[in-house]
């Protein structure tokens, strides 16, 4: 049923355009400006595409675009849903899958995330290099956590292009939970002893549907807030919204920089 509707979409897809790269992105929360920086861009907005889940949330219009960036062609999911706004895991990861079948074999997953250490500062860019699945349910069936969802040497690539670009990259452990509301502190100290660096609400999924579909899964968080109870005062929806904006240009770089390093 899924790859019957996954067909129809890439055929209603690609009646509009090209529609087809190498490379795929999934901006999250405050990102979608990134695909201003493209040429030629084509979009399609994910309401008019077969089985697209369309977002509730603000911040998520949601739609495809294709375009280019240096002559390079990409793939561009501008938004996503999450679990918590009633969706199944199939609906949250289809959208991915649907960019494995228009032929994208490299997937940079992007998301705002809170900050469960104290040396990673709001503001700061992180590779995730682990997962933490905290949401009690899987894409897989059973449920592995695959070992090797971010490849090492992928990881050691983008370390060295970051800092080659002079942008300041971290590297930890995601922790995906289901949200909607933020964390109680004692839930970010239950993490800590998990060994989490950042917390989210997205990406989990995504990540494991994308290595289970064959691609290579690159993730990079934003760090807008530390999360709850690392600082002696209350995160507020604001913070995370300013702090995306506020560091939106290095994103943008740093995603431009990985887009042309790995197109080589
Ligand atoms: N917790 C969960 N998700 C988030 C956070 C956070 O602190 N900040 C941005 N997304």
């Amino acid at each position: 049923m899924t790859s019957e509707m996954i067909s129809k979409a890439v055929a209603s897809i690609r009646e509009r355009g090209e529609f087809k790269a190498k490379i795929g992105l999934v901006l999250g929360s405050g990102l979608g400006n990134f695909v201003d920086t493209l040429s030629e861009t084509t979009r399609i907005p994910f309401s008019e595409i077969p089985g697209f889940p369309v977002s509730t949330v603000a911040g998520h219009s949601g739609e495809i675009v294709h375009g280019y960036l240096d002559g390079i062609p990409v793939l561009v999911n501008s938004g996503r849903v999450h679990f918590y706004e009633g969706y199944s895991l199939d609906q949250v990861v289809y959208p991915v899958r649907v960019l494995r079948a228009l032929g994208v074999e490299t997937i940079l997953l992007t998301n705002a995330a809170g900050s469960i250490r104290k040396t990673y500062a709001p503001g700061d860019l992180m590779l995730i290099t682990s997962l933490l699945n905290q949401t009690g349910r899987s894409v897989y069936e059973p449920d592995p956590e695959p070992e090797h969802i971010f490849e090492p040497q992928l990881l050691k690539k983008i370390a060295r292009i970051a800092s080659q670009a002079s942008i300041s990259l971290k590297a930890g452990s995601y922790a995906g939970l289901n949200g909607p509301s933020y964390e109680t502190p004692a839930e970010i100290r239950f993490l800590r002893l998990k060994q989490a660096d950042a917390v989210g609400m997205s990406t989990v999924h995504e990540s494991m549907a994308a290595f289970q579909a064959g691609m290579q899964v690159i993730g990079i968080s934003c760090l807008t807030n530390y999360a709850a109870g690392i600082l002696d005062q209350p995160l507020n929806h604001e913070e995370v919204i300013e702090t995306g904006l506020r560091v939106r240009e290095d994103f943008a770089t740093l995603l431009t920089e990985v887009i042309k390093a790995i197109s080589v």
